[in-house]
């Protein structure tokens, strides 16, 4: 690398916009991919770049501007520059580097808590934030990463160019080979019929509910009442955000499905296993003027027995839960009727001119790749196949929580499950939710407070339309923060006074 090349790179360190520090370093990884082909490496030098970050980490300007680095450096590993063995371990010097670097920021608080420690991002340490408010599904990552090439995607820069993807079919945006790949995993798993079923695909499941409100409360009158929504309580906290966001005058947030006394037609979400608490469910209103939507983001063998094959008029999943993959924003619908999915990818049409196919095509390759790693029965493909892996991990998991649970004496309890047969498994199985609902003591009030008080940032009931006893905490984060939240649910035995309230 030039003097010149550092020192312009220095100096962004010290106060340019990030996205020319990013460019600037990208010179830098291609200057050095240049000069490892003639027989020299500069990863020393960069190793030292990274050094004056981790001196200059002062606030959290720069601390930000490190983690786009970091994604930098992930995304030169992409492209394959290590193959060499001699790189390799560079890299894993430079990979230990860039960890310590970020733990020393965020144990010098300049690293924002919120969802820095639940994903990809730095460390724990002793005094920062544990962020499981969310669901991002970090626990996956290792799989992914060790799983080889076989799962990579390139696409030149000519491709998947156009809006369009299939002119011969209703949903034009859908990539043939996502529709491909959705019917032969839901085959497999046998979790959901396909079969003479409309797909529809969508930026993430989220995308695909608001379709679907759309879709079933667009009648033909204009003056008509909103459609009532609803949802049995505990039920996902996005669904009154995500129905009342915009105000609609075609659909309103009712509330409680359980409590709703209305007349007149509605729409029931049912999720099922149900975020936040896990539960298997069906609808609870059962009149004849009203649509089901089935959610069904867990319904995979690593969360619960896959016990039938759905078949309901309108279902939706997403690849965010099914494997992992929340950042490529892909979810897709199953329908029978094919007048609810032309009004869906009408909304799709209209609100983001159909879906990115970079992203279909990323979440084609994998689900594809799923199937033929079980189709093709070949031990050399995987060591463990995806979903008995997913499926070790989360009953490792729960079965550490429970430990924790009951060594905490208790302050915080647990919903039971119970064992049924999973037909993909062959074997007997309980449901390992994505999310553990903890309720703790009455007389404590404020499960997420309480939880807070010990810097682990969670979701509380009121959330989730009950009491503020219960808390929702993710059961998907990786490794290390998961082991520091349970350190830090059992430290609450002592964080409790005596007359009740908590330190
Ligand atoms: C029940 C349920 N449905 C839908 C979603 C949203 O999924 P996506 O990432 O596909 O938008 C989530 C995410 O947590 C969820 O828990």
């Amino acid at each position: 690398m030039s003097n010149q090349s550092f020192l312009s790179l220095y100096s962004l360190f010290l106060g340019e916009a990030s996205f020319e520090l990013v460019s600037a370093l990208k010179l830098v990884i291609q200057s050095s991919m240049e000069s490892y082909e003639h027989g020299e490496t500069q990863f020393q030098q960069l190793q030292s770049i990274c050094a004056s970050v981790c001196e200059k980490m002062t606030d959290s300007k720069i601390a930000h501007r490190a983690q786009k680095i970091e994604s930098e450096r992930e995304r030169t590993e992409r492209w394959g520059i290590y193959r060499d063995k001699r790189l390799e371990r560079e890299r894993d010097v430079l990979h230990g580097e860039w960890n310590s670097l970020n733990r020393s920021s965020l144990s010098n608080g300049t690293l924002p808590a919120a969802g820095s420690s639940s994903g990809s991002g730095p460390g724990v340490s002793l005094d920062s934030s544990i962020n499981l408010d969310q669901g991002d599904p970090a626990l996956f990552e290792e799989y992914w990463r060790k799983a080889g090439e076989r799962f990579n995607v390139a696409i030149g820069g000519g491709e998947l160019m156009s809006y369009f993807s299939n002119l011969n079919s209703m949903c034009w945006f859908l990539l043939p080979e996502l529709d491909v790949s959705v019917r032969r995993l839901h085959r497999l798993i046998g979790n959901a019929a396909t079969e003479g079923r409309h797909v529809v695909v969508g930026t993430g499941s989220t995308q695909l509910l608001q379709a679907v409100l759309y879709a079933l409360s667009s009648g033909d009158s204009p003056d008509q009442e909103p459609l009532s929504v609803v949802c049995a309580a505990p039920y996902y906290s996005c669904y009154p955000e995500v129905t009342g966001i915009l105000r609609s005058g075609l659909y309103k947030w009712e509330g409680d499905a359980r409590s709703f006394d209305k007349d007149g037609p509605y729409i029931e979400l049912v999720t099922s296993p149900n975020n936040p608490d896990g539960s298997i469910r069906g609808p609870v209103v059962n009149r004849g003027d009203g649509k089901v939507v089935y959610d069904l983001a867990y319904y995979w063998p690593q969360y619960t027995a896959i016990t039938h094959q759905a078949d309901h008029d309108i279902m939706l999943f997403t690849f965010s839960k099914s494997t992992g993959h929340a950042g490529s924003r892909i979810g897709w619908a199953i329908l029978k009727d094919r007048e609810v999915a032309r009004k869906m990818i009408k909304f799709m049409e209209v609100t983001s001119i159909g879906v990115s196919k970079e992203a279909q095509f990323r979440a084609s390759k994998i689900l594809g790749a799923i199937c033929d790693g079980y189709e093709s029965l070949s031990p050399e493909v995987l060591p463990e196949s995806f979903f008995e892996y997913s499926k070790r991990l989360m009953i490792k998991r729960w079965g550490k929580l429970e430990e924790a649970v009951k060594l905490g004496g208790g302050i915080f309890s647990l919903p039971k499950f119970s064992r049924e047969y999973c037909l993909f498994s062959t074997e007997f199985t309980e449901t390992r939710p994505a999310f553990a609902w903890l309720k703790c003591k009455e007389e404590l009030k404020d499960a997420e407070g309480l939880l807070r008080a010990h810097k682990v940032l969670a979701r509380g009931g009121s959330k989730f339309g009950v009491d503020p006893t219960f808390v929702r905490v993710s059961m998907l984060s990786r490794e290390d923060v998961f082991d520091a939240f349970l350190e830090r649910l059992s430290a609450i035995k002592g964080g409790i006074m005596s007359n009740g309230s908590h330190a």
